[in-house]
C-alpha cells in the first residue's frame, strides 16, 4: 500500500470533501485549480450544489429494510449501483494512472466508465483495463477525419455506446486556471513559464511521477494524417476549430451504430431535438458550472427535461453530486442514474485508482444508507414521493404534461 493509498483508507476520509481536501493538498495549484474550478464567476457551479440542498426528504419512518438493491440498468447494462464515472479530460495529467486507473476502479466497482476524447491514454488500453462497460465521449477536436477514426477505432475495441458532448463549441472561461497559468505553462516562453514554476516544485511526489511519465503527454485517441497524435498544447484551439452542431449527428448516426447519449441538455426543447436525432438517453448537465456560467443547476431543470421526454429515452444527470443523498435525489426527481466527475477526479489526485475506489465506496454506502433510512428497498422503487422539490420546480413539468 503507497503512502496515498493509505490516507485515502483512513478514517480521516469520510466524504467526498476531505479527499477534495487531500488533491489540494497532493497535486500542484493548477491542477487543482483545473479540477475543481467552474466559469467566470462560479455562479453554475454554486448553483450544482445548492440545488440539491434546496430538495429536501420524505422518509417512511420504521420501515424495516432488510436487503438493499442498489443496483439499476442503463441502456441494458447492468450495474451494481446508479453512478456512472463522467468523462473527465486530461486524466493523465492529474495522475498519472489517469484514464485507465479511473476505468479500472469503475470496472471493479460494477459500473460504467466514459472516456473523454481528451484522454492521455489511448482508448484500446482504457477498454482492456476495465472489467466493465466502457463508453467513449466524442469531441469533433482535430476535425471530422480525426472523430471518423476515433469512433472506428472506438467500435472495434469494443465500446458500445457513444456519448455526445453538446455544451462546448467553445472552451468556458476558468478563470481560476488563467490566473494559475495554465496558458503560460501549456504554450508559454520559458520566461513566461517561470512565475508560475514553484506551485510545481511545491509538489514534487506529483511532478516526479510526471516527469517519470514523460511530462505532458499527447492525445492517441485524436489522431490526424498531417500531425499525428494532437499534443495537448493544440488541444483548445483544436476544439474551437471543430465545435459540434446538430447537423453532425446525422454522420455521426451512420458511423456509430450502436446507442448515442447526448450530453449537455438543459431544456425540454434540446431534449426533444435529441430524440428526433435518435438519442437512446441524454445526460441532464450543464458540464459542473464549466462552460456557460449563469445556465441552472442540472437538478432543477431535470424533472421538466424527464416530462419532456415522456420515456422515449433514458435520462440520465450530472452535476453537482458530492453525496450518495444527492444521487437518491437526483433519481427521485426522474433520472435513472448520475454521473459524478469531480468527485472521482478528486480521488484520482489523492491516490489514483485506489482514490477512486474510495469515491465509489463512500458514494455507494452514502447512497445504501439514505434509502435506509427513507424506508426504501431499492433504487427502482424511488419517485418523487420521497422527496419535496421547492413547487416552482414541477410547474414545468406539469405545463409540458397539459400541452
Ligand atoms: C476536470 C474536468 C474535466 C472534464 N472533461 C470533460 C470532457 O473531456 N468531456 C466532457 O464531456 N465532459 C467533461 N467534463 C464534465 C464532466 O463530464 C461532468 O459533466 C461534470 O464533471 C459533472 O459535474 P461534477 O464535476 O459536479 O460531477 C469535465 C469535468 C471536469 C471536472
Amino acid at each position: 500500500m503507497t503512502r496515498n493509498s493509505r490516507a485515502v483508507a483512513s478514517p480521516r476520509v469520510v466524504n467526498i470533501d476531505d479527499l477534495r481536501s487531500l488533491a489540494r493538498r497532493r497535486v500542484p495549484r493548477i491542477v487543482f485549480s483545473y479540477i475543481d474550478g467552474g466559469a467566470e464567476r462560479e455562479f453554475t457551479l454554486r448553483e450544482n450544489l445548492r440545488a440539491f440542498e434546496a430538495v429536501t426528504f420524505r422518509p417512511r419512518q420504521a420501515v424495516a429494510v432488510p436487503s438493499c438493491d442498489l443496483r439499476t440498468r442503463v441502456l441494458g447494462f447492468e450495474l451494481s449501483m446508479p453512478v456512472l464515472l463522467a468523462p473527465v479530460g486530461y486524466c493523465r495529467v492529474i495522475h498519472p494512472g489517469g484514464e485507465m486507473a479511473a476505468a479500472k476502479a469503475a470496472g471493479a466497482a460494477g459500473t460504467a466508465y466514459i472516456l473523454s476524447t481528451v484522454s492521455g491514454h489511448s482508448l484500446e488500453d482504457v477498454k482492456a483495463a476495465s472489467a466493465g462497460p466502457v463508453w467513449y465521449q466524442l469531441y469533433l477536436t482535430g476535425g471530422r477525419a480525426a472523430a471518423e477514426a476515433a469512433m472506428q477505432r472506438a467500435r472495434a475495441a469494443g465500446y458500445s455506446v457513444l456519448v455526445v458532448t453538446i455544451d462546448s463549441t467553445v472552451i468556458g472561461s476558468r478563470e481560476r486556471e488563467v490566473r494559475d497559468g495554465m496558458e503560460q505553462l501549456l504554450r508559454g516562453s520559458f520566461w513566461s513559464q517561470l512565475p508560475f514554476v514553484p506551485q510545481l516544485l511545491g509538489r514534487p511526489w506529483w511532478l516526479g511521477r510526471f516527469l517519470l511519465h514523460g511530462g505532458l503527454p499527447s492525445m492517441p485517441n485524436i489522431v490526424s494524417a498531417e500531425k499525428g497524435e494532437l499534443k495537448v498544447r493544440d488541444a483548445h484551439t483544436a476544439i474551437k476549430r471543430a465545435a459540434f452542431s446538430w447537423e453532425d449527428m446525422s454522420w455521426i448516426r451512420e458511423l456509430w451504430d450502436g446507442p448515442i447519449v447526448i450530453k449537455g441538455v438543459l431544456s425540454a426543447d434540446d431534449a426533444r431535438r435529441a430524440l428526433d436525432h435518435g438519442a437512446a438517453a441524454l445526460v441532464v448537465s450543464n458540464h459542473g458550472g464549466r462552460q456557460l456560467d449563469g445556465v441552472p443547476a442540472s437538478l432543477r431543470v431535470l424533472p421538466e427535461i424527464v416530462a419532456a421526454v415522456k420515456g422515449q429515452a433514458e435520462v440520465l444527470l450530472d452535476s453537482g453530486i458530492r453525496r450518495g443523498a444527492d444521487v437518491v435525489k437526483a433519481i427521485c426527481l426522474g433520472a435513472r442514474a448520475v454521473l459524478c466527475g469531480r468527485a472521482y477526479a478528486y480521488g484520482l489526485a489523492a491516490a489514483g485508482e485506489s482514490g477512486v475506489t474510495r469515491t465509489l465506496e463512500i458514494l455507494r454506502a452514502d447512497v445504501e444508507r439514505t434509502l435506509r433510512l427513507l424506508g426504501c428497498a431499492s433504487v427502482n422503487a424511488l419517485d418523487q414521493s420521497y422527496v419535496k422539490a421547492p413547487a416552482n420546480w414541477l410547474d414545468f413539468a406539469v405545463r409540458t404534461h397539459i400541452e
